[in-house]
């Protein structure tokens, strides 16, 4: 797992709407540059505009506001995810009014720079002006709301930075006044103390909380590479290798910021890595061209040259990755680094923000040295995490057949429900583990493969003895008896203490639960006539809460239980809701919201009860719910059929049976059968519970 990767995921978190968001951000200020402006060189006197269609084509109302893009512009999505406003409007748009601004605005102006020579190229606002207009604002703020509440706005609101690329593109390689008096690197020294004065400067005024963005490659813009006509039309690297410099010197920059200002947070965005996977990668983000923008030919245009008398502009700016020469394409905006500060939209504050921005470097150094202090990844449950032990017991509920496994390394079916991998071998990967999880009844691995990572899961079992006697799998007190029988060998392979010590620190993941509700309780008569489904609840959460308490007997101390999904939207679940009009079935999706509420309060419980013990709560409903809710946002396609088979009813032996219908590239689909999530979706998933949850083990 790569940086970027870890990034993108960030993204993704955005749309993940948290109900006990509370708001901790009242407001959302910016500086910078047509990265972020929104309007404010509308009213100024310069050519370098946007205004007009077909900019924000894609906007509320298809209107053209000043935003460099056909629709919005990052803060205009932090500021969403923060639960404050869906757009951030321009300081100097007389439409609005200090009652807007004191929720958000925006003092950037495309065109500038650090440095005043480069605002003056385009006559821009250049950024100690931006500064002059803050203060003006922050006068305007406390007559309006009073003194005490503009202050406690000032020092809680996020402020944003970003700008730098024009200082080199639209100045230091362009003009030669700058390039006589500085190298490279002192030029980028000159722009760092400018930001580094601007910063102290805010804090003097009472800013606490910011975030400022580094360079993107900027020798992927396709002006660059337009120009760049003896590299072919490649990346310029030498841009690029600018930006990577410049960036590793930002950080530091804030670092020191950090260390010297008191009760102030600054953390840098790297958008660098975000862009350079979209622009290497561009298919596994749902985009088709990244060389060339949407506008015009898609070369050099920008501002007016962009404009709707172009008849060569593209129809469908989300398969571009920049939407002029010079700018990005709202889908690419909304997966920038900005999503960092996504964390905050779940109503933490911008410390546990900072927390996560750390643990997130924190977790890759971690990926790049396989410095692993979480030593094995074990794991318990059903068809979401089995790897395979069915194939070795006497059942029907299979799946090492084609085309299960068809997207897995060399095609191969493992015993995966899924075409690809499951969640908790993108989690072994993340903790710089296996890039999989063996199953461990698959006699190709012994105890030198499991020492690192092993499952005891089997497809259809559930946590009562009754689910897994419906296609006779292994129940959960078997999977427990299997865990004994590894500790021994453990030991014999590594020594009492060695195997002692890696029990401690392992990763202990259950996932199961949703066989007992839809395999047993609501199709089997039996437990249906002996519990209520609160009843059957409790009783099921009395075997997980042994369950755990089994495992810390057994010297797990790390362990994450696992929550169910929204079942009720499963495939097959829609495919029989025909009164439903194939829509989730909100029965079962309130089931499961209940039953993972006892699991949540089990956790808390437990926590308090078991000395040493930490036991977490990793809940896969609202990030999966949000996947089929808003598939397009991450580039599905498909979420209410699945791509097996006809993608209704189809899974294990009927899912190969029908395998000529199945689709073609499962990426597209949220499901690959019926009952289980894509490897896209578990990848999704997966990396959700690393950072939101499972990071915790990694300190
Ligand atoms: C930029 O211009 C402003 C206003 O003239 C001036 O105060 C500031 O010192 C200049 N910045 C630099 C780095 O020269
Ligand atoms: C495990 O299997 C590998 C090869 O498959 C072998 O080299 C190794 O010695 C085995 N280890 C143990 C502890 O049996
Ligand atoms: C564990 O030990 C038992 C008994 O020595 C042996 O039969 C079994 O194959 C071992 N399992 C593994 C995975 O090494
Ligand atoms: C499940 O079966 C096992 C083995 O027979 C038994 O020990 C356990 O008590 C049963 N669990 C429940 C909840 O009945
Ligand atoms: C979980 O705990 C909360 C707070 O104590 C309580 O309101 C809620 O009813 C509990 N949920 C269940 C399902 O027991």
């Amino acid at each position: 797992m790569t940086l970027t990767c870890l990034l993108l995921f960030l993204t993704q978190i955005l749309v993940v709407k948290n109900s006990e968001a509370s708001n901790n951000v009242p407001a959302v200020i910016v500086f910078g540059d047509s990265s972020v402006d929104s309007g404010n060189n509308n009213v100024i006197a310069t050519v370098l505009k946007s205004n007009f269609r077909p900019y924000g084509r894609d906007f509320e109302g298809g209107r053209p506001t000043g935003r460099f893009c056909n629709g919005r512009v990052p803060p205009d999505f932090i500021a969403e995810a923060f639960g404050v406003k869906s757009t951030i409007p321009a300081y100097l748009d007389p439409a609005y009014t200090i009652q807007d601004f004191a929720t958000g605005v925006c003092f950037a102006s495309a065109g500038t720079g650090y440095d005043n020579a480069t605002s003056a190229v385009l006559n821009v606002i250049p950024l100690w002006k931006e500064l002059e207009f803050y203060k003006e604002y922050q006068a305007r703020l406390r007559s309006h709301v009073g003194v005490e509440r503009a202050n406690e706005i000032i020092s809680e609101a996020l402020y944003l930075m970003s700008l730098g690329t024009n200082d080199f593109l639209e100045n230091y390689y362009v003009f030669p006044t700058r390039r006589i008096h500085y190298t490279v690197s002192q030029y980028q020294d000159f722009l760092l103390s400018i930001a580094e004065n601007f910063v102290r400067e805010l804090y003097a005024l009472g800013a606490r909380k910011l975030s400022i963005t580094g360079l993107v490659p900027v020798g992927c813009l396709p002006l660059e590479r337009a120009t760049n006509i003896l590299g072919d039309h490649g990346c310029n690297e030498e841009y690029n290798n600018v930006a990577l410099t410049f960036n590793a010197k930002l950080e530091n920059v804030v670092a020191r910021l950090n260390r010297e200002l008191p009760q102030f947070k600054a953390l840098s965005a790297n958008a660098y890595s975000v862009f350079s996977d979209i622009i290497a990668r561009p298919s596994a983000y749902g985009y088709e061209v990244v060389d060339k923008a949407c506008c015009s030919t898609g070369t050099f245009e920008m501002s007016y040259l962009c404009s709707d008398r172009n008849p060569l502009t593209c129809t469908d700016a989300e398969k571009y990755v920049f939407w002029d020469a010079f700018h990005p394409t709202e889908k690419t905006n909304r997966i920038s680094p900005y999503s960092t500060h996504i964390m905050e939209g779940h109503g933490r504050r911008i410390t546990t923000l900072l927390c996560f921005h750390i643990v997130l470097l924190h977790l890759l150094s971690l990926v790049g040295e396989t410095v692993a202090k979480v030593p094995a990844v074990i794991v318990f449950g059903d068809s979401s995490v089995d790897a395979g032990n069915n194939n070795y017991i006497p059942t029907i509920a299979r799946s090492n057949f084609q085309p299960y496994g068809r997207d897995f390394e060399g095609g191969k079916a493992t015993g995966r429900f899924c075409n690809g991998k499951i969640p908790t071998d993108f989690i072994s990967e993340a903790f710089g583990l296996k890039t999989y999880v063996p199953a461990y009844l698959d006699p190709k691995y012994n105890i030198s493969d499991f020492a690192s990572g092993v499952t005891f899961a089997s497809a259809a079992t559930g946590y009562d003895n009754a689910t897994s006697d419906v296609l006779s799998v292994i129940p959960l007190w078997k999977q427990l008896e299997y865990y004994k029988g590894y500790q021994k060998n453990l030991s014999a392979y590594l020594g009492e203490s060695k195997a002692k010590e890696t029990i401690t620190d392992a990763l202990h993941l259950t996932s199961l639960g949703t066989n007992d509700f839809l395999e047993n309780y609501y199709t089997m008569p039996g437990r249906a006539s002996q519990f209520t489904p609160q009843q059957y609840q409790v009783f099921l959460a009395g075997i997980a809460e042994n369950f755990i308490r089994s495992l810390y007997e057994l010297g797990a101390r790390k362990i994450s239980l696992g929550g169910l999904p929204p079942m009720g939207c499963l495939p097959l679940e829609r495919t029989t809701n025909i009164a439903g009009g194939n829509d989730c079935v909100a029965r079962f999706n309130n089931i499961a919201l209940e039953f993972n509420d006892r699991l949540k309060n089990l956790t808390i419980k437990l926590n308090q009860e078991l000395p040493g013990i930490k036991l977490v709560f990793s809940n896969p409903y609202y990030i999966m719910l949000n996947i089929i809710k808003k598939p397009e946002l991450y580039g599905f396609q498909s979420t209410s059929v699945a791509c097996c088979a006809t993608g209704m009813f189809e899974m294990g032996y009927a899912c190969s049976r029908g395998q000529m219908f199945s689709c073609t590239d499962a990426s597209k689909y949220v499901f690959w059968d019926s009952f289980h999530p894509t490897e896209k979706t578990n990848s999704i998933v997966a990396k959700y519970m690393v950072l939101r949850v499972l990071y915790q083990f990694l300190q």
